[in-house]
């Protein structure tokens, strides 16, 4: 591959964040080059399990079924009686088991250690011509208004060579120690919790693979081994940090670069990831010349709430785990995980670039105390900055005709679009919404229209990408849409919803924020 000058973006470390990224840039056709210090790929397994909402931005980027077919579900846990340790005390699920529904088919957290997520990602970055350079460390960084300057070290063998890099921005997903961060001075406030983490890899023979086999208390050493991914957990500190913005001019910070948290509670990659998607688009529509820089600074604004949350859940977690482990508490009371850490209610709501026109915003939502940034109470239906329900059941209409084929909304939402999901059934208002979607730069919108359930859709309409009636009406119940009037949700490339509107005004307003005019 080569590469324009100056290169649109530099991304530095590439673990399950900076490959995310990459790739969302790439799918955007925005050129990068990816760089990490290890002369080697990841071996380790690492955070293994995956969240749903982190199969979700898998879907989005493309990669799902690649990682389901090398994925497991999450096991129960099994802990011995000791002294001995060969008789089982107790079995118990972390997560109470749910079943799939209409709109969230990826309920189940799976299994799969990094190692193999990582290549994945690889494997679909090298389909773009995009090849992590292993063996390349940032040593230092500067910028100025227009563009950064990296320092890079290359190493093969004992040989060494210098490069220094000029792109027009650069993203540190360079993870807990890394160099972005500190090159920039962005504070990472937070504590070191008491208790020691030890990580380990071991493989271990014979072990049944129906579940985790786990031994000892936190006092004496808690050892958790899973059968592939082996892995085992004895006794380093955790700390709980985050930086107090994730940007500083051209330069951002993505993932465990920008926040560290304990890992009971499984968030890291799953945090991570999110982080990348959200960054990903808006910096693409900005490189690209297509959005103002200011949207850049709503990263910052949506995920800095969210992982603020996210460290205090984690380490409330981390300590009722210990304390109860420690008082030799029942182990299912330890070890039970709240729902809400499938961060299926991770919410923007109150981001300045979210539009909706059925919850105008009240002034408290401005008040970083009172966001419910994981959702954890999210009656009042849909809002806009929540995250977009898939719906399935959709009959595709060709020509006229009702398709006995169907689709569904996670099948259609992809990283590099904003879907403009128009429900309705009056021709003129959805010929109006398609009219103005036709002002906005080509290739960047996806436009589908949903007939309500029972519709015989007699006018051909022209200019959407799919037309489709919502034969089991779950798109009109997940949207909050009435079969009698005209609703306009848009999902943007991270599957948020961006706007929630009644026709062509809203739709105007909330692309007036996002892109140039
Ligand atoms: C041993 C271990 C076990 C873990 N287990 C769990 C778990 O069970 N559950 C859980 O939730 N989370 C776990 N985590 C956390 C999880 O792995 C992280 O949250 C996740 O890897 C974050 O991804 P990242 O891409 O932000 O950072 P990383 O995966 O750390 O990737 C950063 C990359 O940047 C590279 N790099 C660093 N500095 C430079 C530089 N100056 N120049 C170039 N490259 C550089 C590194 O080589 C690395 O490849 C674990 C972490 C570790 C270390
Ligand atoms: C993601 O979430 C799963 C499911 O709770 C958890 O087991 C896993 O450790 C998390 N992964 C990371 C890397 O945080
Ligand atoms: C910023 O740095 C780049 C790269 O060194 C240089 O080409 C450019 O002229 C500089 N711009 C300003 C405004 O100093
Ligand atoms: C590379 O740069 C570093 C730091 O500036 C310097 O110490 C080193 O000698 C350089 N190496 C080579 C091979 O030029
Ligand atoms: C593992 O199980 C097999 C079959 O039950 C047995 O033959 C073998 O000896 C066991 N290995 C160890 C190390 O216990
Ligand atoms: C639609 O239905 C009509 C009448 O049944 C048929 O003639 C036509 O070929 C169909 N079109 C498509 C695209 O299936």
């Amino acid at each position: 591959m080569s590469f324009s000058h100056p290169l649109p973006v530099l991304i530095v470390g590439a673990g399950p964040s900076g490959l995310a990224l990459a790739l969302s840039l790439v799918q955007h056709g925005v050129q990068v080059r990816i760089i990490d210090r290890d002369q080697q790929f990841h071996i380790g397994q690492r955070g293994a399990g995956i969240q749903p909402r982190t199969l979700e931005a898998w879907n989005l980027l493309g990669v799902l079924p690649d990682i389901l077919s090398k994925s497991m579900g999450l096991l129960p846990m099994r802990f011995y009686k000791l002294p001995g340790g060969v008789e089982p005390a107790k079995t118990i699920d972390l997560i109470t088991p749910e079943d799939p529904t209409p709109d969230t088919p990826y309920i189940h957290a799976q299994l799969l250690g990094q190692a193999k997520t990582e290549q994945i990602l690889r494997e679909h970055l090298a389909k773009y011509g995009c090849h992590v350079e292993r063996g390349t460390e940032l040593l230092s960084l500067e910028q100025n208004g227009s563009h950064v300057v990296a320092h890079l070290v290359k190493r093969s063998g004992d040989e060494e060579a210098n490069e220094s890099v000029v792109s027009r921005w650069l993203v540190g997903t360079d993870g807990a120690r890394g160099t972005v961060r500190k090159q920039l001075g962005l504070t990472f406030l937070g504590e070191s919790l008491s208790g020691k983490f030890v990580f380990g890899e071991i493989v271990v023979k014979n072990l049944s693979r129906d579940c985790s086999h786990n031994w000892g208390s936190f006092e004496s050493g808690m050892w958790d081994i899973l059968h592939d991914p082996y892995q085992a957990y004895s006794l380093s500190t955790p700390n709980v940090r985050m930086v107090n913005k994730f940007s500083e001019g051209r330069v951002f910070v993505a993932g465990d670069a920008a926040h560290v948290h304990s890992p009971v509670g499984g968030q890291g990659m799953n945090s991570s990831v999110q982080d990348s998607l959200n960054l990903g688009w808006k910096l693409a529509l900005v490189e690209r010349g297509l959005a103002p820089e200011s949207l850049l600074d709503t990263y910052t604004e949506e995920r800095l709430p969210v992982i603020a949350h996210m460290l205090k859940q984690t380490t409330n977690l981390f300590k009722t785990t210990r304390n109860a482990m420690a008082n030799g508490e029942d182990a299912s009371k330890a070890w039970a995980r709240p729902r809400d850490l499938k961060m299926l209610g991770v919410n923007y709501r109150w981001s300045s670039i979210v539009l909706d026109e059925r919850h105008p915003r009240e002034a408290s939502e401005k008040d970083m105390q009172l966001l419910d940034a994981y959702g954890a109470d999210t009656s009042g239906g849909l809002h806009a900055g929540d995250r977009a329900p898939d719906a399935p059941g959709l009959a595709v209409v060709e020509e006229g005709n009702v398709s006995t084929e169907t689709t569904s909304l996670f099948r259609i939402f992809d990283s590099a679009h904003h879907t403009v999901l128009i429900f309705s059934s009056d021709g003129s208002q959805i010929a109006a919404v398609l009219k103005a979607t036709k002002k906005l730069p080509p290739r960047l919108i996806r436009t589908v229209v949903i007939y309500p359930r029972d519709s015989s859709p007699s006018l051909a309409v022209s200019g959407a990408d799919v037309v489709c009636v919502d034969r089991d009406g779950y798109g009109h119940s997940g949207y909050g849409a009435s079969p009698d009037g005209t609703t306009v949700s848009i999902v943007r490339p991270d599957g948020i919803v961006g706007a929630l509107v009644s026709g062509e005004a809203g739709l105007e307003a909330y692309f007036r924020n996002v892109f140039l005019g």
